[in-house]
């Protein structure tokens, strides 16, 4: 088995299952924000990514992407079941995202969470370098720091969470939640999206294990884990360079004209979820349509939701009730060839989502709770002109760094509404002034400074060795 100095360890592999006949494989750019953030770092870098290749048969041999090694993980059906769809996506995500549905608790989910976690770190024991790094990434994955030390003490480890960590209310109804805390302990290093989810693990380790534990360092026995938050980030040059192309502000002009030449293009992009706010927005959109504040002949509403989780009960429920929403509202609302909302589920490649960026007049981004929420991001790298209105979530971890956006609470439907009519008749200058600002942001703050500060402070963190922490 070929070792890297580099291994990544996440849930999805970042590639498609089919591989092509010739044995080719291509990345997948999955519609989620882990394979979006990491993607365009690991491109040419001597590193091995561990993950799971999609489907439950034996872990398919794939050949390396673009430099990159693909070490796949098999999980069997009833594991996808009571690992992914279960533990992961109907106890954790929820819990994390301020249970805005109910979390479920199965002590079978349990059992395969640790089984899969163990195949997980053991997969990446085998392919870790001796004295190398290897970077655990999100919920699915929370015990691997811990299992891999154990089988691994050479190895420094880094640990990141892409979702929000609760406050301690919340996670204590964790019926494991010490195991978990001890997880992700096992790193030399937890980062988190917000500095407020590193204060909440930092009580937590306080309360549940009586570590010593400031917002920065915990103390485990003879060991430093240092803590912090990371803010997530796209690869901002990269999405303004493809939003410039000709041939996507050709694309651009089409789909404008395709709309009918409205006046004003608002834009949703999300993956189908209910922490998404999508049922809210669209509330709001209808209640903005029935009192003529908002006309279907001048304005658009473009609703992507790709649907994501399918297996799960929660979001067969959120579909259904999205699409009646939405058939609803085009009934209602719609004319001949001129519906009220645009609906659409397909993923679309990158050039097609930087045209669609280019022509929202208004992005609306509207969350209950989110980590971060990339596709924020990726609207104001891909307005290179300065145009634009971000009506953006208080609740997305990305508020906090793009205070220039119509911040909003998507709780408060009047809220809501008033903030979005705001941007579509915001003056152009009020608009360009906090585009700029939000582009500046991005420009420093892209997915290539956040890896940087990370790994840094990885490979500081072995330092802290010895050092007392005082709680
Ligand atoms: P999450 O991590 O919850 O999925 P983010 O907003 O952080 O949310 O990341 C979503 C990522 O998925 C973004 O990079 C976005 O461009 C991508 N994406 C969302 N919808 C689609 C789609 N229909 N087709 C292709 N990519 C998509
Ligand atoms: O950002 C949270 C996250 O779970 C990521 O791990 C993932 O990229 C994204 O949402 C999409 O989810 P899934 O991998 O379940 O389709």
């Amino acid at each position: 088995m070929r070792q890297s100095p580099l291994v990544v360890v996440a849930h999805r592999l970042p590639i498609d299952d089919s591989v092509a006949p010739d044995g080719a494989c291509e990345w997948r750019r999955s519609p989620g924000g882990l394979v979006s953030a990491l993607h365009p770092l690991l491109r040419d870098t001597p590193a091995t990514w561990v993950g799971w290749a999609g489907g439950t048969g034996p872990a398919p041999h794939l050949p390396d992407v673009d430099g990159v090694r693909m070490h796949s993980v098999p999980l069997t059906g009833d594991e996808l079941r009571d690992h992914y769809e279960g533990f992961a996506n109907a106890t954790l995500w929820p819990l994390y995202h301020d249970a805005v549905e109910h979390p479920e608790y199965h002590r079978r989910w349990w059992e395969a969470y640790q089984r899969v976690n163990q195949r997980f770190a053991e997969a990446a024991a085998e392919v870790a370098e001796p004295g190398g790094l290897v970077w655990v990434q999100d919920y699915h994955l929370q015990l691997v720091p811990g299992l891999l030390r154990e089988l691994r003490p050479d190895l420094r480890i880094g640990f990141f969470l892409h979702v929000p960590f609760p406050p301690p209310e919340l996670f204590m109804q964790l019926p494991r939640r010490a195991e978990l805390l001890r997880g992700m302990l096992g790193a030399d290093l937890v980062g988190f999206q917000r500095a407020q989810a590193a204060h909440n693990f930092a009580q937590l380790a306080a309360k549940v294990l009586q570590l010593p534990a400031t917002d920065r360092r915990i103390a485990v026995g003879d060991r430093v884990v240092r803590i912090g938050a990371f803010p997530v980030s796209i690869d901002t040059a990269e999405m303004s360079a493809l939003a410039a192309r000709p041939e996507v502000v050709d694309r651009a002009d089409r789909l404008r004209q395709d709309l009918g030449g409205p006046e004003h293009v608002i834009l949703s992009v999300d993956r189908m979820d209910y922490t998404k706010g999508i049922e809210q927005r669209l509330k709001a959109y209808r209640e903005l349509l029935a009192s003529g504040d908002v006309k279907v002949r001048d304005t658009v509403l473009i609703q992507v939701a790709v649907p994501s989780r399918e297996r799960v009960a929660r979001y067969q429920i959120l579909r259904d009730r999205v699409e009646h929403q939405v058939g609803r509202i085009n009934g209602e609302f719609g004319r001949v060839g001129e519906p009220a909302i645009h609906y659409l589920t397909q993923p679309f490649d990158r050039a097609e989502l930087a045209a669609l960026y280019r022509i929202a007049d208004v992005m609306a981004v509207t969350p209950l709770r989110d980590g971060m929420n990339l596709v924020a991001k990726e609207y104001v790298a891909a307005r290179v002109d300065d145009t634009g209105a971000l009506l953006l979530s208080e609740f997305a971890g990305a508020a906090a760094e793009l205070p220039q956006a119509y911040l909003v609470n998507p709780h408060d439907l009047e809220g809501l509404k008033q903030e979005l009519l705001r941007a579509l008749r915001a003056t152009p200058e009020d608009v360009a002034a906090r585009m700029r600002a939000m582009r500046d942001h991005l420009r420093h703050n892209d997915i290539h400074a956040w890896a940087g500060s990370y790994l840094s402070a990885l490979e500081e963190s072995g330092s802290l060795l010895g050092r007392r922490v005082t709680a």
